[in-house]
């Protein structure tokens, strides 16, 4: 019988020349231990965002080659389980290189506040970056004079998508604009034709608490909003009140299986008919686009509804780590993602529009002409369910609140859960 643990004598191993070809390789790997690296942590895993990722990537590669791009990645959408992630590794003292965020409250409280971040006034110098971005942008990720992130795309926050094709056949025509009533008498018409009207996707509780996120600016209007996140209305305002109603008739018209779907299985959904409408942070133009359908042929939007005149910003940027591992790639990629080739390589994939002001418009398609044009014409507003707008306590709060409401639909206790978290995060005082 063979024994197996003999080597027939024409393989048996030479250890003097293992050893020999382990004296030459053990350099290399010596040398592969300090290749150039860069970690980059985002949640950006959904069809769309991946493919716009990509394209930064691309882009930096491009500039430097030989670094080792480490893509950390923490599924679930507008990050509601990525932050958790990175606060455990910051307070750990083990940070990424840099990592997505959104400017405003997100940023400043969350990561600046605490010392996890290096200013970047250098780099905002050294790329001559006050020439090129509108200043209201610069001051959403400013403190004490100093810029703490760089900004690759703005996204709008309240809009409303809808399949084309459902919508002829249903005899639904939408106009320019849309108002709460008539969105909600399109509901009916289409739930009476045997339609789902509204894809909602809320695993992830952030998804519908935007739906309410955006009702509520359509209620109050682009000067409650304000007043209401600088503490000056309550939040048991009769309009609050009456945007949660509002919110509550929209819960009658979603999709049964809405608690098991992420927002993009939502817009999946819209994608294929099988729902009519989404109300989405214009992400969701990415998921159209990776799946190849056009605008205003395959789908349509329009402002969610009563939100004319309005711009929600939920803006995306990346920090620079205090103590980044890698923190010369870092630089590099910052500077890579704040460049004109790769916001006019990004944006058209992920739905959002350039920060830069010198980009080439005709690169964009029909949304994004009029995502641009809304964000110079329109009232630009924090978004509180992405961070913005109030401290994370009080975004937590909303979410627990919505969590509730979608349950038991009570506007009362829904209305004094809020008013109690603006006095704790000190909105009101
Ligand atoms: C981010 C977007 C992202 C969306 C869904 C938002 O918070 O700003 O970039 O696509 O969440 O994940």
């Amino acid at each position: 019988m063979k024994n197996k643990n003999c080597y027939p004598v024409a393989t048996r191993p030479c250890w003097s020349k293992l050893a020999t070809l382990l004296a030459v390789l053990l350099p290399f790997a010596a040398f592969a231990d300090n290749a150039k690296k860069m970690e980059v942590f985002s949640w950006w895993t959904s069809g769309g965002e991946a493919a716009a990722l990509d394209a930064l990537f691309n882009v930096y590669k491009k500039q430097d080659p030989g670094v080792e791009i480490i893509n950390a990645t923490v599924a679930g959408g507008g990050g509601s389980a990525a932050r958790p992630v990175l606060q455990t590794r910051l307070a750990g003292g083990n940070p990424p290189d840099t990592w997505q965020t959104h400017p405003g409250w997100e940023l400043l409280g969350q990561y600046v506040d605490p010392g996890y971040c290096e200013p970047l006034n250098d780099i905002y110098q050294s790329e001559s970056w006050d020439k090129v971005l509108p200043s209201q942008l610069i001051s959403i990720l400013s403190r004490d004079g100093k810029e703490w992130c760089v900004l690759c795309g703005v996204h709008r926050g309240n809009d409303l998508w809808y399949n084309k094709k459902v919508l002829d056949k249903a005899g639904i025509k939408i106009g320019d604009t849309i108002s709460i009533d008539e969105f909600l008498a399109d509901c009916a018409k289409l739930k009476a034709a045997g339609v789902t009207p509204l894809a909602v996707g809320d695993s992830g509780i952030w998804a519908t608490a935007q739906l309410f996120e955006n009702t509520l600016l359509g209620t109050v209007g682009p000067d409650g909003w304000k007043a209401l996140f600088s503490g000056k209305m309550p939040f048991d305002d009769p309009k609050v009140k009456q945007a949660a109603q509002s919110y509550a008739k929209m819960l009658e018209y979603q999709n049964s299986d809405h608690s098991a779907l992420t927002w993009d299985q939502a817009i999946k959904a819209v994608q294929e008919g099988r729902c009519a409408f989404s109300s989405m942070g214009d992400w969701a133009h990415g998921e159209f686009t990776n799946a190849h359908l056009q605008d205003n042929v395959d789908f349509g939007w329009v402002s969610h509804p009563g939100t004319a005149g309005g711009f929600i910003v939920v803006a995306d940027g990346f920090t620079l780590a205090k103590n980044a591992p890698h923190k010369a790639e870092a630089v590099a990629w910052l500077k890579s993602i704040g460049s004109k080739d790769a916001q006019e390589a990004f944006n058209p994939l992920k739905g959002s529009i350039p920060v830069r002001t010198d980009v080439d418009k005709s690169k964009f398609g029909p949304y994004h002409q009029w995502s641009m044009k809304s964000f110079a014409t329109d009232a630009l507003l924090p978004s509180c369910v992405h961070g913005e707008a109030a401290p994370a306590a009080f975004q937590q709060a909303l979410n627990d609140a919505i969590t509730q409401f979608v349950v038991d639909k009570n506007v009362d206790a829904f209305c004094s859960a809020l008013v109690q978290a603006a006095k704790d995060s000190n909105i009101t005082k």
